[in-house]
């Protein structure tokens, strides 16, 4: 044992004077390539994954998605929801861990990142409903059939159909927080609980 141990530090440093600086330099510059391939808001939005998808693309019916969003929209929500001054019920406490510049890269990450709609299987009769109520009351500012955003104006259209209801609802109860021009709001305010419905069937479902 004794004899090996001794015999097996000279080897090893031999070996060593030989190749660890190859080795230490490969390692080095394999850290270097996989941090290369991350951008800092890529890394910051690993904390959002888990409710917004790992690109911004929601899962679930009740997470909207944030893909491709006007970056100017996302930062201003994203300080909105930090200050308190936007309605939520969990971005407002999760932002308050974030600066301004880690608000600024995020937004940046999603802005580049691609849309892709819910999939939601709507019910033909729905859709048709619904198209008809955008056509005489959202289509004026949510163009496109919901497509068009800007930094005033998120995507609606192929958004998740839970959190559409939600935002929509909210908006008609004039819940504090929740902003919207006065015209957004009255058209919400004339549809009854079915072309509510019948409005998210026809936005979640368009691609
Ligand atoms: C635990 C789930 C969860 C996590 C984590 C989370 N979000 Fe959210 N996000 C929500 C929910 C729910 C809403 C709707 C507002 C609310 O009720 O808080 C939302 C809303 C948003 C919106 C507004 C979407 C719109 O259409 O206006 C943006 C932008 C956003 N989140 C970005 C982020 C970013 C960036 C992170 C990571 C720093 C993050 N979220 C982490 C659940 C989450
Ligand atoms: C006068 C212009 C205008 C009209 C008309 C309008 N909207 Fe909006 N809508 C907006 C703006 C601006 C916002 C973003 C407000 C904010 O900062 O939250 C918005 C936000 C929304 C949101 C929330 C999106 C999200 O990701 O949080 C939904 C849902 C929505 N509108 C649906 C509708 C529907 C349905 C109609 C028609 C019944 C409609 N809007 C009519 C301007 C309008």
């Amino acid at each position: 044992m004794a004899v090996d141990a001794v015999t097996a530090g000279p080897t090893w440093r031999a070996w060593c004077a030989r190749h660890c600086l190859l080795l230490l330099v490969g390692f080095l510059a394999g850290t270097l390539q996989a941090s290369e391939g991350f951008t800092e808001g890529e890394i910051l939005s690993n904390g959002c994954g888990g409710c917004h998808g790992h690109t911004g693309v929601s899962a679930a019916a009740s997470m909207p998605s944030i893909a491709g969003f006007d970056r100017r929209y996302t930062a201003r929500v994203l300080r909105e929801f930090r200050d308190g001054s936007r309605h939520s019920t969990i971005m407002g406490r999760l932002m308050v861990g974030y600066t301004v510049p880690q608000i600024n890269l995020l937004a940046s990450y999603y802005a580049e990142q691609t849309w892709e709609g819910s999939g939601f299987r709507a019910e033909p009769g729905k859709v048709e409903q619904g198209r008809r109520i955008h056509e005489a009351l959202c289509e004026q500012c949510h163009e496109d059939s919901g497509r068009y955003q800007d930094r005033d104006m998120p995507r609606v259209a192929g958004q998740q159909p839970e959190y559409l209801i939600i935002q929509m609802q909210l908006r008609r109860a004039g819940t504090e927080g929740m902003q919207q021009p006065n015209r957004m709001r009255e058209a919400l305010l004339s549809l009854s609980e079915a072309e509510v419905l019948a409005m998210a069937h026809y936005l979640a479902s368009r691609d």
